[in-house]
């Protein structure tokens, strides 16, 4: 396999498993100490908590309320959602949001995955302490030009420094080909699915330049790969797709897309009348990406 189809894996497996790689918090995290001075329960939920719910929990508890449950403040979580309150402060095993994440009742939180032991015991230890949730600060009057980026921010996934995470174990040791494949099995396995069988060869030619550039392989093509006996025949197909002109178009035009492009300004519809507004030249843009990705 080249270098360039290395990357494109590696960036399909980043955008696939990348939280689950680089989870925001490391799960070798000492066990949380006791926090008890108001400035230190603070600190704790600040470090701990905040990014944990953040990164774990928000993405289905603010404005989705999925359960009838808002978790970005301590009023909503006291409220609860569906089922009632969702947490009792000081009172860990009796709040539902601690059964939800030690998986100990029917509810099982986060959705699709247990969250790590040093996590579980953060969130059991700040309901012990009373669930502190501290009033937004007052904003410190920046500097112009200057920035600052809170726990929260600084927690996100995607800004976690790189580390190894070892690939998980896994039942069906023969189906897997790369470390890669064990994360997707391990999942597989855990919801009590086995993988398909593997694809012949005029199916996978015909998903994988389907997939890169858009177009069905041409019967030539088919029938080479179909010819070909050597061992790296397929990543020979993609290595010959990844550097193939359809490829570059294939991007170039989804560029546009994600910019917004159009030809000319919403505006121009808009019965408030603020005028027709061309983008000048813009029928040169989709060219311009395609050219970029090539
Ligand atoms: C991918 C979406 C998703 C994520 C992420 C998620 N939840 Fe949920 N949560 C739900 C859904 C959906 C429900 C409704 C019950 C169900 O379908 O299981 C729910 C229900 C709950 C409830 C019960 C609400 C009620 O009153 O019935 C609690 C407590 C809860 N979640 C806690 C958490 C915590 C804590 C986290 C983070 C560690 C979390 N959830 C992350 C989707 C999610």
């Amino acid at each position: 396999m080249n270098k360039k189809l290395t990357c494109q894996l590696l960036l399909v497996c980043l955008a696939l498993f990348g939280p689950m790689i680089w989870p925001a918090h490391s799960q070798n995290q000492p066990k949380p100490s006791s926090p008890s001075s108001s400035t230190s329960l603070n600190d704790f939920f600040e470090s701990k908590i905040r990014p944990l719910l953040a990164t774990e929990c928000f993405s289905c508890h603010t404005d989705s309320q999925m359960g009838g449950l808002r978790m970005d403040s301590r009023e909503s979580l006291l409220k609860g959602g569906k089922s009632g309150p969702a947490i009792v402060p000081g009172e860990p095993d009796k709040s539902l949001l601690i059964q939800a994440v030690r998986h100990t009742g029917g509810l099982k939180m986060p959705k699709g995955g247990k969250l790590p032991q040093s996590q579980i015991d953060a969130l059991v230890e700040w309901v012990r302490t009373g669930a502190v949730w501290p009033a937004a600060n007052t904003p410190v009057p920046l500097a112009k030009g200057e920035m600052k980026i809170d726990a929260a921010r600084r927690a996100f996934w995607a800004f976690q420094p790189l580390r190894v995470v070892p690939a998980p174990t896994v039942k069906n040791t023969r189906w897997v080909k790369t470390e890669f494949d064990r994360f997707i099995l391990a999942r597989l396995e855990k919801e009590g699915l086995a993988p398909v069988a593997a694809a012949d060869r005029r199916t996978l030619i015909r998903r994988a330049t389907l997939d890169l550039t858009g177009l069905p392989p041409t019967v030539e093509e088919i029938e080479a790969f179909e010819k070909d006996k050597s061992a790296d025949a397929f990543a020979k197909v993609v290595d010959r797709l990844l550097t193939s002109l359809n490829y570059g178009e294939r991007w170039g035009r989804m560029w546009p897309d994600v910019a917004r492009y159009g030809e000319e300004d919403y505006r121009s519809l808009d019965p408030m009348g603020r005028g027709f507004a061309p983008y000048p030249h813009a029928y040169l843009y989709p060219r311009l990406g395609g050219q970029s990705v090539q």
